[in-house]
């Protein structure tokens, strides 16, 4: 069965998009091409433009050229606007591709414009069936809200990491996310909390009771650490993943860590 992993937290800037992105990356890296389907259901596009480039993401539409905002519309089909990304590699990882179907600023139309339709939440899990057989995952990057994009990544994954930044704000909001997730799981019996995932860790108390909170709440449900590092910002900026930015570094052996654990939880 194909897992799809919806990367979710309403808060915004938590690193959702970033872990989105690596974790993507870093299972086709590992695991080789044509195995990875990245999904963009945040219409800020960030996944996309890293992915297919700014202009693509922020820039006027291409003509003829979809987005997910057609396929929730039932415009289009998910096979029709997937793009293929190839991955360029280096002395750690060998040359790999993804596909993913983007977003673009115009997918916050979608949210108003599917507000009368029938079944509004199921649409991406009814457009996935008809291609999640190719892939052996499909990630999907989840908008800083629980609006109706993020319910139907919840509704068409099976599984859900949530990234969490250090500090108090952040678990009050997890309780928030958790029991939408139970009332989901009330529909979709299929989700469950692959992980929590603490990020933009670094050396302060606060980061290390988040941990502890995160461990006490959890339990075996954490995810290894990713550090706050200024190169994980800076390969975002360059349109790269972190093992192609800085494939030596301990930001790329922290994801790294994320994807094998991701990937053994299957
Ligand atoms: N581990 C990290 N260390 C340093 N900066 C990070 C890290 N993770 C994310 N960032 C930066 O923080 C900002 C928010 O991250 P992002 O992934 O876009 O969050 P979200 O998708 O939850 O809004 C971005 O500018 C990103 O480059
Ligand atoms: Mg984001």
């Amino acid at each position: 069965m194909t897992r799809i992993i919806a990367i979710a937290n309403q808060k915004g800037g938590v690193g959702k998009t970033t872990c989105a992105i690596n974790i993507a990356y870093g299972w086709a890296r590992l695991r080789g091409p044509d195995r990875v389907l990245l999904v963009d259901a945040d219409p800020q596009a960030n996944a996309t433009s890293v992915a297919l480039g700014v202009p693509f993401a922020n820039g006027p539409r291409q003509a003829g050229v979809g987005i997910l905002y057609e396929v929730l519309l039932e415009r289009a089909a998910a096979s029709d606007v997937i793009q293929t990304v190839e991955i360029e590699g280096n002395h750690r990882y060998a040359d790999t591709a993804l596909d993913i179907l983007p977003a673009h600023l115009q997918l916050a139309e979608a949210e108003a414009q599917l507000m009368g339709e029938f079944h509004r939440e199921y649409k991406l899990k009814n457009a996935l069936a008809e291609i999640e057989d190719d892939y052996e995952v499909i990630i999907i990057d989840c908008p800083p809200s629980l609006g109706v994009l993020t319910m139907n990544a919840l509704l068409a994954a099976n599984e859900v990491i949530i990234p969490v930044e250090p500090g108090i704000f952040p678990l009050v909001g997890i309780q928030y996310l958790n029991s939408t997730i139970g009332k989901i799981q009330r529909v979709n019996q299929a989700l469950q909390i692959t992980g929590v995932l603490p990020t933009m860790g670094d050396r302060t108390v606060l980061a290390r009771e988040t941990r502890e909170q995160l461990f006490k709440s959890f339990n075996g449900a954490v995810l290894p650490d990713v550090p706050r590092r200024v190169s994980i910002g800076e390969a975002n900026a360059a349109g790269l993943d972190i093992f192609g930015f800085e494939p030596d570094g301990d930001s790329a052996a922290a994801f790294e860590d994320v994807v094998r654990e991701v990937i053994a939880r299957g």
